[in-house]
């Protein structure tokens, strides 16, 4: 199976949460992003939008993350936590891309609308493993506050679905187990 490079990409891709300083080749985001716009799609409403932080801005996004980690602590009443660290995750990245969700009224749709831009993020996410680049899934504190939408610019009727986080792999973490497919399947036959 796994001389199949899908397959391949499907089975090893892990998500990466240290990264090595640098930058990544030119064009290569605008190729993951096009890659992406492929993903499967119900009535072809194409709900993603991509918002890329890179260069000066990814210092700006981790100033930003470090302060609501400040603001969740004062809020909470708990310790600060480790600054650096959350800095860190920031700004060892070499990109951040955003997935925005235009969403429209209709209930159904924006599920299906939904799962498409969890799709192009997947897709997003097997292309940057395929050459060589790390990515880490976001849906925390630097997708959920009204700071991140402004910073990001969200237009009205833009949900911001998640950020991965781009860079060259510091440490690939180990797989881990799956339930074993007799436990999850039923055949009807
Ligand atoms: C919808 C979704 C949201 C996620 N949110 C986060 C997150 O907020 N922080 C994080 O560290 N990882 C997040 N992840 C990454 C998962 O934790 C990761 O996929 C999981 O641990 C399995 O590891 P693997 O991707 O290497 O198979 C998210 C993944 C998905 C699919």
């Amino acid at each position: 199976m796994e001389s199949h490079p899908v397959a391949k990409a499907v089975r090893q891709r892990r998500t990466v949460y240290r990264f090595r300083p640098g930058p990544l080749p030119d064009g290569l985001i605008e190729e993951m992003l096009e890659m992406a716009s492929h993903a499967p799609n119900h009535k072809h409403t194409q709900p993603w939008r991509f918002v890329v932080v890179r260069g000066q801005a990814i210092a700006r996004l981790a100033d930003l993350r470090v302060e609501l980690q400040r603001q969740r602590a004062a809020k909470d009443g708990k310790p600060v936590g480790d600054l650096a660290a959350i800095r860190a995750e920031v700004e060892d990245a070499a990109a951040v891309v955003y997935v925005l969700q235009a969403v429209v009224e209709d209930e159904k749709r924006r599920q299906e609308d939904y799962a498409s831009c969890m799709m192009a993020a997947y897709a997003l996410q097997l292309v940057a493993w395929e050459r060589e680049v790390g990515v880490r899934w976001n849906t925390g504190q630097l997708t959920r506050k009204e700071a991140v939408r402004s910073f990001l610019g969200c237009r009205d009727g833009e949900e911001i679905t998640c950020c991965l986080l781009l860079g060259h792999p510091e440490e690939i973490p180990p797989d881990w187990k799956r339930r074993p497919l007799q436990e999850i399947t039923r055949y009807i036959e």
